[in-house]
């Protein structure tokens, strides 16, 4: 993705080694996940989990190279990730990612079911042999969480009733718990004090959240051909994101149509062009921005780097792509 390379700059070798490392570590032991491994970490993943820990290690760690324990975090991050998107892509029922097939459209739910399977069972090894009781609680607890955030999605499916805070929390479960706990096991393994540690879990959640958020706005106003997957599926499977949450509050109708569930021929589109015509993907943009703020604040603690002015501009990068 060319509007992150620049961001990336102060780790950018060192993700080239780790997509490598990727492709090697989940692909050598069976032809069918090298295929899927191939595709899921050959194609055009943003990349920005593991480009956060590699960045924070390099502002907390003074030395030249990234200590192999952080690098390795640094992959495990970017492997549950991929695994959670294997599966809720199945769950989703989506065609597309990364702009290329999802694993269970190329191959079949078995094969994606297994791959995604694979990839934790990968990650849990691997996070076991960091050989470090804070960080593995810390990342095994994320997993809990990635499986909370998808139940309460599949519970509240067109819950019209749906709070902003359950709302939030549900996003922090599902995207802002990943970021947040490997920012905190970064400050874990370069043993910076408890204060700076807790400070870069809030950055990892305020920036996650921020995340969550922008991408819930770009599935009304993003295409497919940008975003590289089918844009427009979370209204229309009943999952109900800020923007519409908020344009709820200005246009009961909407509200009427999403009980009914489209229904009626019309509905869906209608519900559509109501969320567009509302003041809801404005709101939640600034939702989105009040997080980033806080994110920069965050980041205070850090003493002044090339990578610390990456990591408050990745901030900004996560709203630049509404733009
Ligand atoms: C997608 O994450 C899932 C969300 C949390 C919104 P990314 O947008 O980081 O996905 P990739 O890794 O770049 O494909
Ligand atoms: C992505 O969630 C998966 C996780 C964050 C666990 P979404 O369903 O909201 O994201 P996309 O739209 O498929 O990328
Ligand atoms: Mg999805
Ligand atoms: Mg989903």
């Amino acid at each position: 993705m060319t509007s992150t390379t620049s961001l990336f700059a102060p780790v950018e070798a060192d993700l080239r080694l780790l997509t490598d490392n990727l492709k090697q570590l989940v692909g050598a032991r069976h032809p069918i996940l090298y295929a899927a491994a191939e595709h899921l970490f050959g194609a055009g993943g943003k990349r920005i989990r593991p480009a956060i820990v590699l960045l924070l290690s390099r502002a907390t760690v003074m030395e030249a190279e990234i200590p192999a324990r952080h690098f390795r975090l640094a992959e495990i991050t970017e492997m549950i990730h991929t695994a959670s998107l294997v599966h809720d892509d199945v769950v989703d029922e989506s065609s597309l990612r990364r702009g290329v097939p999802t694993v269970h459209s190329s191959f079949n739910n078995r094969v994606a079911v297994l791959a995604g399977d694979f990839l934790f069972a990968q990650s849990s090894w691997h996070l076991a042999n960091l050989d470090n009781l804070t960080v593995v609680k810390l990342l095994s607890r994320v997993i809990m969480d990635l499986a909370e955030g998808e139940i309460q999605q599949g519970l509240n499916r067109f819950d019209t009733t749906l709070s902003i805070d359950a709302y939030l929390m549900k996003s922090y479960y599902k995207t802002a718990s990943l970021i947040a706990n490997s920012c905190k096991s970064v400050g874990v393994l370069s043993q910076v004090s408890d204060t700076l540690t807790e400070a870069l879990y809030q950055y990892g959640r305020n920036l996650g959240l921020a995340f969550q958020i922008v991408d819930d706005i770009l599935d009304f106003t993003g295409s497919e051909e940008v975003l590289g997957k089918p844009a427009g599926s979370d209204l229309l499977s009943g999952n109900l994101t800020a923007p519409v949450l908020y344009a709820m509050e200005e246009t009961p109708y909407l509200t009427t149509l999403i009980e009914r569930e489209f229904a009626q021929g019309g509905d869906f589109d209608e519900a559509i062009a109501l969320v567009r015509a509302s003041r809801g993907i404005e709101r939640s943009r600034e939702l989105a921005s009040q997080h980033v703020e806080k994110a920069v604040e965050n980041l205070a603690g850090l003493s002044a780097s090339e990578p610390k002015r990456a990591l408050e501009a990745l901030s900004s990068y996560v709203l630049s792509r509404l733009y």
